[in-house]
């Protein structure tokens, strides 16, 4: 499926958010927001920043691969000011590639240490804003005509059983998709793990280009099984439809969704303080608020009762060094398409 709604149109979506501001507050001018959370959660940053200041947001909606290609090919005309969201792999490949600008927000040390190193990892190019574990999503319903048993672990969704009931995104694209390919690599060693993704591309029936797209699908009935943070799996179920997330046996992966301002920004000032506000509690209880249940950074943020608890689920000491550096990513996803895409089934 397509990421319909993150196609919206820059202007539509202005149009959406131009709420009136407070009288006390000044107009401050505009901000382009890229945003690569879920829409909900970037209207709701959109109105309520430019409710708080003044400053009038727009956004543009795009997944975390497709926003680092965006902002690689504006590089030399940039046309975004700020980068809301999306995993954090891309977010330190620009920061590497300096298409982001270092900012030291006051409002680092209030955040939980995972998101600081993000921070100091990128030379404060990046920072987190929220963590979410990598797992599956399934439908038990389907699954139960089907007669299948729900997977539990990463080695059940290479068997013949779940041929055609699997979906996942392009890793191209999607952030989800690439911290997949990466927790497999670091799971399973790069030999195994291609050897995994080969024999996972037999059951995989489509490659979304969206990270949400797959558990999307699994919640209209119309594929069994996907491969999702565990996070937007609670999202669906909440929303009444049948689904059920299960973290992997073997261990899994995880992001820590990360927040940039693209260097070369017309508004560096309004910037700043949208990254300053993004870090703070308020800011950050808009996802809980728009059924977006990933860890807060800050460490005044509730935790939202809905969200995966983190100890719970076995997690891999995922190398963020290494599979966020643009060269490795590069080679991965090159490996991945030679190897895995354009093998046929
Ligand atoms: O908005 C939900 C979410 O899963 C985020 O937690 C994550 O950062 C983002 O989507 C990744 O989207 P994509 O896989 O499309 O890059």
């Amino acid at each position: 499926m397509t990421r319909a709604w993150r196609l919206l149109t820059p202007v539509v979506l202005l149009a959406a958010v131009s709420l009136p501001a407070p009288a006390a507050v000044l107009a401050q001018g505009s901000l382009n927001v890229y945003c690569s959370v879920q829409a909900e959660w970037c209207q709701a940053v959109a109105n309520e920043f430019q409710r708080q200041t003044g400053t009038r947001v727009a956004l543009t909606l795009k997944g975390s691969g497709e926003t680092l290609a965006q902002v690689t090919a504006e590089a030399a005309n940039p046309k975004g000011d700020v980068w809301f969201g999306g995993t954090g792999d891309p977010h330190l490949a620009a920061a590497e590639q300096n298409l982001t600008v270092a900012y030291k927000s006051p409002n680092i040390e209030k955040l939980h240490e995972w998101a600081r190193r993000q921070a100091e990892q990128s030379g404060f190019k990046t920072v987190g804003i929220y963590a979410g574990a990598l797992g599956f999503g399934y439908n038990p319903e389907l699954l139960q005509k089907k007669k299948l048993a729900a997977p539990t672990c990463w080695k059940d969704l290479v068997k013949s059983d779940f041929r055609d009931e699997i979906q996942v995104a392009n890793p191209n694209s999607s952030g989800t998709a690439y911290t997949a390919v990466a927790t497999i690599v670091q799971i399973f060693g790069e030999e195994e793990a291609f050897r995994y993704l080969r024999q996972l591309h037999r059951n995989v029936n489509q490659y979304t280009r969206s990270g949400v797209g797959p558990i999307k699908a699994v919640a209209r009935g119309e594929t069994s099984v996907s491969i999702s943070f565990m996070h937007d799996v609670v999202t669906e179920a909440l929303a009444g439809f049948p689904v059920k997330a299960q973290a992997p046996c073997e261990g899994t992966g995880y992001e820590v969704g990360s927040l940039s301002i693209i260097k070369g920004a017309r508004n560096l000032e309004g910037a700043k303080r949208f990254v300053d506000w993004a870090l703070t509690p308020q800011a950050q209880k808009l996802g809980a608020d728009s059924k977006q249940f990933q860890v807060p950074s800050n460490r005044e943020a509730q935790l939202p009762p809905q969200a995966p608890r983190f100890a719970d689920i076995k997690l891999i000491n995922y190398d963020f060094a290494k599979y966020g550096a643009s060269a490795e990513r590069k080679r991965l996803l090159e490996r991945w398409e030679r190897e895995v895409n354009s093998q046929p089934k």
